[in-house]
Formats: C-alpha cells, sequence, structure tokens
C-alpha cells in the first residue's frame, strides 16, 4: 500500500528567511501525528506548501501515490486534503451552516446546495455547534469558531486532516471535549496532522511527533523519544518538562484519557 504522504526535501523562503529547510516525511493511513516546534518554526508554512496555498521553491509532495506538488486548494481539497486555518476566518456575511456547505461545495461533493446543507448540518452535529447553525459565523466565541473550522475541513470529506492550532484558547472542559472529537475523527478513518502547542494534547493524541525548529525537522519519532531529545528539549520543550514528562508520564495520559 502506497503511503498516504510523501514529504521530500521541502524548502521554502521568504526573503532572506529559509521558512522551511529540506523537510522530508511521510504520514501512513490512519495515523495521528504532532508537529511541534516553537512559533515560528515553519509549522505553518509546511501546512501551507502541503495544500498548495504556498509554492514550494524545491521538494515535493506525493499525496496517495500521485504528485501534487503544484496542485491548487481547491485541488487538494477535492483529493481528500483539508486543512484548518490557524487565523480562522469564517464567511462573516454568512450562518454557521452556510459556512461549512461553503466546504462542501467547495470539495465538489455536494450536488446541490440542499444536499450541502444536508451534510453540513450532519459535521456541526458532530463538532457540538448544531444550535449555533443559523447564528451569524461572527456571533461565535473564539473556540467555537475553531470547531466551525473544523467542521468547515470534515465537510469536505478528507482522508488528510491538516489541523493548525485548532485547540488554541480552549479551556480544560473544553480540551476534554476536543480530545474526543479528534479521536471520533481519527476513527472513521481519517489521518491527522496536529499542530499543536498544547503538550497534554500532543502526547495523548499522537503515535508519532515531527520537531520543526527554524524550518527544520530536527526530530521525528515516537513521543516519548522525541520529548526526551535533547535538541527538541533546548529548541523548545525546556529541560523542566523533559524532567516532569519522564517521571509522570504514564500519570499525565491517564489524565488526558479520563478527561476525553
Ligand atoms: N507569507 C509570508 N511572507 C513572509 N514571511 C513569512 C510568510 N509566512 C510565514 N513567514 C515567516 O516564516 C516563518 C515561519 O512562519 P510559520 O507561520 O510557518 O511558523 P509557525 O511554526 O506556524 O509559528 P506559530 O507557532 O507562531 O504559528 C516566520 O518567521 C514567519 O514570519
Ligand atoms: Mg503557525
Amino acid at each position: 500500500m502506497p503511503r498516504l504522504l510523501e514529504v521530500n526535501g521541502l524548502n521554502k523562503r521568504f526573503g532572506g528567511l529559509h521558512a522551511t529547510r529540506d523537510v522530508s516525511f511521510c504520514l501512513e493511513e490512519g495515523e495521528i501525528v504532532g508537529l511541534i516546534g516553537p512559533n515560528g518554526a515553519g509549522k505553518t508554512t509546511l501546512v501551507n506548501l502541503i495544500t498548495g496555498i504556498v509554492r514550494a521553491d524545491t521538494g515535493s509532495v506525493v499525496f496517495r501515490g500521485r504528485d501534487v506538488t503544484a496542485q491548487r486548494p481547491w485541488q487538494a481539497a477535492r483529493g481528500g486534503l483539508a486543512r484548518t486555518f490557524q487565523i480562522v476566518q469564517p464567511f462573516p456575511q454568512m450562518t454557521v451552516l452556510e459556512n461549512v456547505s461553503a466546504g462542501a461545495l467547495f470539495a465538489g461533493h455536494a450536488a446541490s446546495r440542499a444536499q450541502a446543507e444536508r451534510e453540513a448540518m450532519e459535521h456541526l452535529e458532530f463538532v457540538g455547534l448544531a444550535a449555533e447553525a443559523h447564528r451569524p459565523a461572527t456571533a461565535l466565541t473564539l473556540p467555537s469558531r475553531k470547531r466551525l473550522e473544523l467542521a468547515k475541513s470534515l465537510a469536505m470529506r478528507p482522508r488528510l486532516l491538516l489541523l493548525d492550532e485548532v485547540n488554541a484558547g480552549l479551556n480544560t472542559a473544553e480540551i476534554g471535549q476536543a480530545l474526543a472529537l479528534m479521536r471520533a475523527i481519527a476513527a472513521r478513518g481519517v489521518t491527522i496532522l496536529l499542530i499543536e502547542h498544547l503538550m497534554k494534547v500532543v502526547m495523548s493524541l499522537s503515535q508519532r511527533i515531527l520537531v520543526l525548529h527554524h524550518g527544520e525537522l530536527i526530530a521525528q519519532g515516537e513521543p516519548q523519544a522525541v520529548i526526551q531529545d535533547p535538541r527538541v528539549v533546548d529548541a523548545y520543550l525546556g529541560s523542566k518538562f523533559a524532567a516532569r514528562q519522564a517521571a509522570h508520564t504514564s500519570q499525565y495520559v491517564a489524565t488526558a484519557e479520563e478527561q476525553a
């Protein structure tokens, strides 16, 4: 079986800044993989490169065995690649339901607007926003806008979902719900690349973790090995986190599971 996604040597410069530097990795079907790294490390740029929003200088992206390096965002969506945006941008004149329907129409699944709206309603129920369906998108709180982003991306019926800080700004109870939601999405067979600063979320969901620093992939592998890697501790986690994590890992993960 071909790998779901192969990223080969992606380079992107903005002027003198190397936003990604020779980044290569693979995703297997059904995985949840965390992507972490400091602010400005190149995480969002990498998602933009994979989904055709930004064009790579060199390197390639192969999705389901096809070279998709030069594809446009709508082609990515139609091919089964969906993403959420870190800066949420709902269409302001539209209701919550219309925003999600637009996702279904963009990805070319819905035969009619009515069908798009029926599907959109199912996704809103799934993410817990059904009660807000007919409100203007601008009336939502930030955590709800994040869930709207998620519903919009699910409306594209993705095989691979790239989540860019979809849990930022959530409180503890909401994080528990978000964990459950992400597990439910994975259980539907969707592969997930999860950009996330909350290590509790990363550690309890990820089967593997990738670490970017100054545009370079400095580590990848099993979560426990990655968080103890000295380069990752130096670049991102800090030594206090590593010590705490080594002492309390099982308990820490269990707590996150309980919440979910
Ligand atoms: N369109 C652009 N033009 C110029 N510079 C850019 C552009 N997009 C990103 N950058 C720069 O590239 C670097 C990587 O940015 P990116 O947004 O990918 O980081 P990130 O890892 O997602 O950070 P954060 O955790 O803050 O979201 C940053 O220095 C950023 O300022
Ligand atoms: Mg980012």
